[in-house]
């Protein structure tokens, strides 16, 4: 990719496929280079400390493919990663780079689609447990109710390719009554990880009617053509052929078949070792 200086899309693995995938469909005009940490994934049970550490590191790779912006697409990275690097790490190693997350965009608008005031918010382990929904969402909804929930099966289940199972209604059922038993009042339900959203029709299936599901891509593109829009300095330095290319720090083969699943259509992956990178 010479010259190329496109927009970096990270996720700890294929998750952030679903986001890229409504940002491609609004902003296709960009170059964008998609990275999977998937040889470390899943990130929603790691520490803190490993978060960054990893975020970081694919970050810098994302620098060296000349990428101005990168986006976490990643519920887990935005919440334990995202703040440290804008805070410490950018301003010491590429001051005039950007890094956003995917937390703050949605935050800024969940609020808006309740009319009972509370909202349920599902995602990993490491997400709900950092209470950045929580923090978020009262910042710009003060009144809003927030119930968070953590589905540590939902993303092995996608992993493995059961999201479609019988197995694995038996977990949707399962987190979903837990939710709704403890804010029965919930009209509002958001999925904060980046691979629930395969679960969609499932989680429809066992909720009572008028409760609205939302997914996050669509909110993410729409707020980084705003975040483009508002930002001509960044806007300026990014390539626009449309070109696309997909890097992955473990199997290729692997890679591209769960891609096709999470990007809906067919892509052919690159293996990265982000050392040998670094
Ligand atoms: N993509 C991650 C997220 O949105 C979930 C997968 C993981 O645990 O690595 O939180």
């Amino acid at each position: 990719m010479d010259a190329a200086h496109p927009i970096g899309i990270f996720d700890s693995g294929y998750g952030g496929l679903t986001v890229f995938k409504s940002i491609a469909a609004l902003l296709p005009q960009y170059d964008y280079v998609y990275l999977g940490d998937n040889g470390r994934a899943p990130y929603g049970n790691r520490s803190f400390e490993t978060v960054h550490q990893y975020t970081l590191e694919c970050v810098e790779w994302f620098f060296k493919m000349g990428c101005p912006l990168v986006i976490l697409a990643c519920n887990t990275a935005s919440a334990k990663a995202l703040r440290t690097i804008q805070q410490a790490d950018l301003p010491r190693i590429a001051p005039d780079r950007r890094v956003l997350g995917v937390i703050r965009p949605t935050a800024e608008i969940i609020g808006s689609y309740t009319k009972t005031g509370a909202i349920g918010v599902l995602g990993t382990k490491g997400t709900i447990a950092s209470g950045s929904y929580d923090i978020e969402i009262h910042k710009f909804f003060p009144e809003a109710r927030v119930h968070q929930l953590a589905c540590p099966m939902w993303v092995p289940l996608i992993e493995y390719g059961e999201y479609k199972s019988a197995g694995a209604d038996f977990f949707v059922q399962q987190y979903l009554d837990q939710l709704l038993t403890a804010a029965p009042d919930i009209d509002t339900i958001l999925l904060a990880c980046t691979h629930y959203p395969l679960l969609i029709d499932k989680i429809k299936k066992y909720l009572p009617p008028g409760i609205n599901v939302v997914a996050q891509g669509d909110i993410v593109a729409g707020s980084l053509a705003d975040y483009l829009q508002r930002h001509t300095e960044i806007d300026a330095k990014l390539t626009k052929q449309g070109r696309m290319s997909f890097y992955t720090t473990d199997d290729t083969t692997d890679f591209d078949n769960h891609a096709t699943v999470f990007f809906g259509q067919k892509i052919a992956s690159q293996f990265v070792h982000l050392d040998a990178a670094g």
